[in-house]
């Protein structure tokens, strides 16, 4: 089965509205001046909610042909829940995905696979793609290995839910975010092609064929095509690098 690569940037807390439109726009002229083809890769960003209209009217004036997505979403479809912003609202507003569990999420807001489970199931339910992190801390991996804790997050996660669900997983071991020191392109295959597994189990063969896996942490122009030479490898999470134009562009445009 051909899955379409997708690079994702997670732009996290940075940029306001008006550097978000700014960074677009150089992105997709840098794309275009290397004529650069979206035939073979799927590109989405995940702006800060306060930017995610900016980036939407863009999108769609000027054909940019980035998808969108949200960084976080409420369990909960509407009421009061001061701070929380629904589904529903961001698939009004044309976000097609939306990332849950990210490990900075669970480190400084306490989010469990339970509560990740939940957000899953909300985005499946107002028609977004979760794209779903799981990931070990260097604790984690002293203790049990690279893999043990990211299966059983996705376990869990998967848990119950319909094996029709379009979902991304996400493989961002914890150490390697930010810290300039990715996996290898190795470990990563290991644990992607056990998560693959996981999807199997959970969701059924035709999910686990057709699911695109990502890894994330510190991934650059210059690592992207080792990883996505590996079989279970389909994209990436880019955080930092997310943010730059020439080095997003030159993500986008990895030669296997
Ligand atoms: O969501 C993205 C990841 O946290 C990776 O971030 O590319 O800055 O290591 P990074």
């Amino acid at each position: 089965m051909t899955r379409t690569p997708l690079i994702a940037g997670n732009w996290k807390m940075n940029l306001d509205h008006l550097q978000a439109v700014a960074l677009v726009q150089k992105l997709h002229w840098s794309l275009k001046d290397a004529s650069h083809e979206f035939d073979d890769v799927d590109v989405t960003v995940f702006p800060p909610f306060t930017d995610l209209r900016s980036v939407q009217t863009l999108v769609d004036a000027d054909k940019i042909p980035f998808g969108l997505g949200a960084q976080d979403l409420s369990i909960h479809d509407s009421g009061a829940y001061t701070g929380e912003v629904s589904g529903e609202f961001l698939a009004k507003l044309g976000c097609g995905s939306v990332i849950v569990g990210h490990s900075e999420r669970r480190e400084y807001h306490a989010e469990t696979d339970e509560v990740v489970a939940a957000k899953t199931r909300a985005a499946v339910k107002h028609g977004l793609v979760p794209v779903i992190c799981v990931g070990e801390t260097s604790e984690d991996l002293e203790k049990h290995g690279a893999s043990a804790v990211p299966v059983a997050q996705l376990e869990t996660i998967l848990d119950g839910l319909a094996s029709d669900s379009e979902i991304v997983v996400a493989y961002e071991p914890v150490w390697a975010i930010g810290s300039g020191q990715a996996a290898t392109p190795e470990q990563a295959q290991e644990v992607c092609q056990k998560l693959r597994d996981v999807i199997r189990v959970s969701l059924g063969d035709e999910a686990a064929d057709a699911t695109r896996v990502l890894y994330g942490g510190s991934v650059k122009s210059g690592n992207i095509a080792s990883f996505m030479r590996e079989p279970d490898i389909d994209g990436a999470l880019v955080g930092g690098g997310s943010l730059k134009v020439d080095e997003f562009s030159a993500i986008v445009r990895f030669q296997k």
